[in-house]
């Protein structure tokens, strides 16, 4: 079962967003043989599908850091119902909905409060496929997108949560409110020179800029699972890593 002890973590996570389970499985294997390479993002794509968990468990074994992005959001006692049944899985990080409410996340965390193993909840504040008109005239919250993800990681973490998920764009107004521990989970990064085929990524950063802004972790899916020779584009944003790295040291 899961340690105590966290596995080295990077702030690379690799978005296992494949056809199914084993074609995860085979590409997360090989990044691991072939790069540094340790963490990585299971979504519910991939978690539904038969062989959803015992992709976890595989992963776990190799020694990986893994998140699980099922954005729980129901009423408390389900999602602490749903928490706690998945606690039997191997995971580190586990995604729930903020718009679920104070409630909803207070009733998730109390799970993890009585358990001694290093895990953390994130909340996923405005999903980027929103923007300030949907957020108004379909969900009826007024106000803009920048204005909903501060209030909503507020109240992630008054709640006790271990940090929010955030477009790369929110990650310095939200370090403005939110200091470490608390941790900035971001999607939407590109090298300058990746290409993604029908990028819906409107408001993406470099890892660079990214990290500097003060996110914890990037998560990283089409540039490197798109590319002819995916070792080689997640080595190359390693790279930019650690060279983003040896310059704070
Ligand atoms: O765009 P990329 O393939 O790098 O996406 C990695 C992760 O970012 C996906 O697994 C998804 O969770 C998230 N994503 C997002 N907004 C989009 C597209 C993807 O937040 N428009």
């Amino acid at each position: 079962m899961l340690s105590a002890h966290l596995p080295p973590i990077q702030p690379l996570l690799l978005a296992l967003d494949t056809p199914n389970p084993e074609a995860a499985w085979q590409l997360a294997n090989r990044l691991m043989q072939e790069t540094p390479l340790k963490g990585f993002k299971v979504g519910m794509s991939v978690f539904y599908q038969p062989g959803g968990r015992q992709l976890l468990h595989r992963l776990h074994e190799a020694g990986a850091f893994i998140m699980l992005d099922l954005k729980l959001h129901d009423i408390p006692e389900t999602v602490h119902r749903s928490v706690s049944a998945l606690m039997d899985l191997p995971w580190h990080l586990l995604t729930l909905h903020a718009l679920g409410g104070f409630d909803m996340l207070m009733a998730a965390q109390s799970v993890l409060n009585k358990a001694h193993l290093y895990r953390a909840l994130l909340g996923v504040t405005v999903l980027t496929s929103h923007s300030d008109k949907t957020l108004h005239n379909e969900l009826g919250i007024n106000g803009s997108v920048a204005d909903a993800v501060i209030r909503l990681a507020t109240m992630v973490a008054n709640a006790g949560l271990g940090g929010v998920v955030c477009s790369p764009h929110e990650i310095a107004p939200i370090r403005n409110h939110l200091s470490p521990p608390f941790k900035l989970v971001t999607p939407g990064i590109r090298l300058a020179d990746s290409h993604v085929q029908g990028d819906d990524q409107l408001r993406a950063a470099t890892p660079q800029t990214a990290r500097e802004a003060g996110a914890d972790f990037l998560v990283v899916g089409r540039p490197i699972l798109q590319d002819s020779d995916p070792v080689r584009a997640c080595q190359k944003i390693l790279d930019s890593l650690s060279t983003e790295a040896s310059k704070h040291a």
